[in-house]
């Protein structure tokens, strides 16, 4: 079932969200509602708060280079609990957008690789790194976890900047419409 991505600034988008104490079958049915949202918005990524459950998860589409070079994006992944740590020293700048602030989109600096602890959708616990896109998604989404934006990221010039647009998504939404 596809479901509502809440837009800014719903109250949701900045509250800290709670741990996923079991992975119940409410909990995967999520999960898969969840890939149906960000697949039919076109999205890489989509995290647990946006759809408006204050809990710990999302999920992400990495993509991969074909052997022609052109890229496709792979197959979702569910992340569940994450720790992110050891986040490279090495930063890379790439333009993001968020399915809550539709149209918006921004350059934002970030670490390029990073380790991440999850739980899958089976209750297993696996870190591994990730890099480059994976690892750009992941960061973008724990955030959500977490309460911040993309354009919370942004140094003052550069908020400044799309206010104007801040204001109109905050306008556009506000009578809870999507
Ligand atoms: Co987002």
């Amino acid at each position: 079932m596809k479901l509502e991505v809440v837009k800014y600034d719903a109250e949701i988008l900045r509250k800290r969200a709670l741990p996923v104490d079991e992975i119940s079958p409410e909990i995967i049915q999520l999960a898969e509602d969840m890939i149906e949202t960000m697949i039919d918005s076109n999205g890489v990524g989509l995290a647990a708060p946006q759809i408006g459950r204050s809990l710990r998860m999302f999920i992400l589409r990495d993509e991969k280079e074909q052997e022609d070079g052109e890229m496709v994006l792979c197959d979702p992944e569910v992340i569940i609990n994450p720790h992110l740590s050891k986040p490279s020293e090495e930063k890379t700048s790439m333009s993001e957008g968020c399915l809550s602030l539709p149209g918006l989109s921004v350059e934002v600096m970030r670490p390029t690789f990073i380790h991440v602890r999850y739980q899958n959708l089976k209750g297993e616990w696996i870190e591994s790194r990730f890099d480059s896109f994976r690892a750009r998604v992941a960061m973008h989404e724990n955030d959500h976890l977490n309460g911040v934006l993309i354009v919370d990221r942004l140094d003052r010039n550069s908020r400044k900047k799309v206010e104007s647009q801040l204001q109109a998504i905050k306008k556009r939404y506000a009578d809870g419409r999507s």
